[in-house]
């Protein structure tokens, strides 16, 4: 099968890459990647010379471009997104550009060229829950609240009319908050161990009560393979790691795993609407697809601090570049 993947150069797509062309070694991968500050072809480096694996710097909004590769594969597997709510509260303009518009030339790329089309999206479309709601499902209402939710709802709803009204074969998954190898160091658990492993402080936002639903990057990479080859077309299947947690915790524990003390976490100004609770039912995937987390919480965050401990060079040259000028930036707004 030759898969075009876009976004492939960020944190879940070059971990689904590597995941694919491992477990299919008949497979063929060309990744679509604008290289943002969020892409980094350091993440494949270990494919650079593999006949199997194409890398394409452009743009997913870049219709000539898109027509001929879509063209040429099988199915395209669509993760290329602005992703950070933090930088969409900053600068809403690109997310729609990116996230909506890039996302329907691809679709219109699909559908001039009849390919199957899945879909990754979050489960930050639904909105925000309360401690004693029930967790988000695949029958949930859309009630996005950030500009990124926003963007991401606008291209699942774009995705699903290309089903109904085209016919093109699709399927969307909705995953929660994924960790891992490759996190670029501005969201909240490659942050706090970048931060302390440098002998910085670790910010939680607000009361640092929220709570999100961890999903290992393996585990998500699993589950898209699942629905790729087996999911029923037209379908959305939500994809959870049972791992709710209070970003207190989260925080706490990668103090304890570093051997570090507790005057370490320095609470800031909270994100504004920041969302209270997200958290996943997926009982669908696990039914229809036998999918199931497999990556324990605590187990998975230990392996992770050691992942940031002994790839030093990577975050390091990461944070040093673009991605510093912004985190300067948001410290001197708290
Ligand atoms: P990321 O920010 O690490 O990577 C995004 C990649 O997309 C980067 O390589 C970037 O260069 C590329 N890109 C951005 N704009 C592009 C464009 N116009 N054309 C081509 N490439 C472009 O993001 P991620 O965390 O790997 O997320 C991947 C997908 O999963 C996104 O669609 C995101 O909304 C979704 N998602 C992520 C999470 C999470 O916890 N990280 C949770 C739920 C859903
Ligand atoms: P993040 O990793 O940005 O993902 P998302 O906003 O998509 O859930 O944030 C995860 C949680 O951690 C969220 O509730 C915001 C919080 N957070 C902090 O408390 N401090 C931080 O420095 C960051 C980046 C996030």
């Amino acid at each position: 099968m030759k898969l075009l993947v876009t976004g492939g150069a960020g944190f879940i797509g070059s971990n689904f890459i590597l995941h694919i062309l491992k477990t299919y070694p008949e497979y063929q991968v060309t990744n679509l990647d604008l290289l943002t500050y969020a892409g980094n072809l350091e993440n494949l480096a270990s494919l650079e010379n593999d006949s199997r694996y194409r890398f394409v710097k452009g743009d997913i909004a870049d219709r000539d471009l898109v027509d001929g590769l879509v063209a040429s594969c099988d199915a395209v597997v669509h993760f290329a997104a602005e992703s950070h709510v933090d930088r969409s509260i900053m600068n809403p303009n690109i997310f729609v550009e990116t996230n909506v518009l890039g996302t329907q030339v691809l679709l219109d790329a699909a559908k001039k060229h009849g390919k199957r089309f899945h879909h990754i999206s979050t489960d930050e479309v639904f909105g925000s829950l309360g401690p004693d709601d029930r967790a988000f499902s695949e029958s949930t209402p859309y009630d996005p609240r950030s500009p990124y939710s926003a963007s991401k709802a606008g291209a699942d709803h774009l995705v699903r009319a290309y089903f109904h009204t085209y016919g093109l074969p699709v399927t969307i998954s909705n995953c929660s908050n994924n960790y891992g190898p490759y996190h670029f160091p501005e969201k909240l658990i490659p942050l706090v161990i970048t931060n302390l492993l440098e002998g910085k402080t670790a910010p939680v936002y607000g009361d640092g009560r929220q709570v999100r639903d961890w999903l290992h990057v393996e585990d998500h990479c699993r589950a898209i393979d699942r629905i790729l080859h087996d999911g029923r077309l037209g379908e959305t299947y939500c994809i959870g790691g049972d791992g709710e947690r209070e970003n207190i915790w989260i925080v706490k524990k990668i103090i304890e795993i570093l051997g570090e003390g507790e005057d370490v976490i320095e609470y800031v100004e909270d994100r504004p609407g920041h969302d209270r609770r997200y958290a996943i039912d997926h009982k669908k995937i696990t039914e229809e697809l036998g999918w199931q987390p497999q990556v324990r919480l605590e187990s998975g965050l230990e392996a992770t601090v050691r992942w940031y401990q002994e790839n030093q060079d990577w975050w390091k040259r990461v944070k040093s570049g673009a991605y510093q000028e912004y985190y300067e930036k948001q410290y001197q707004k708290r």
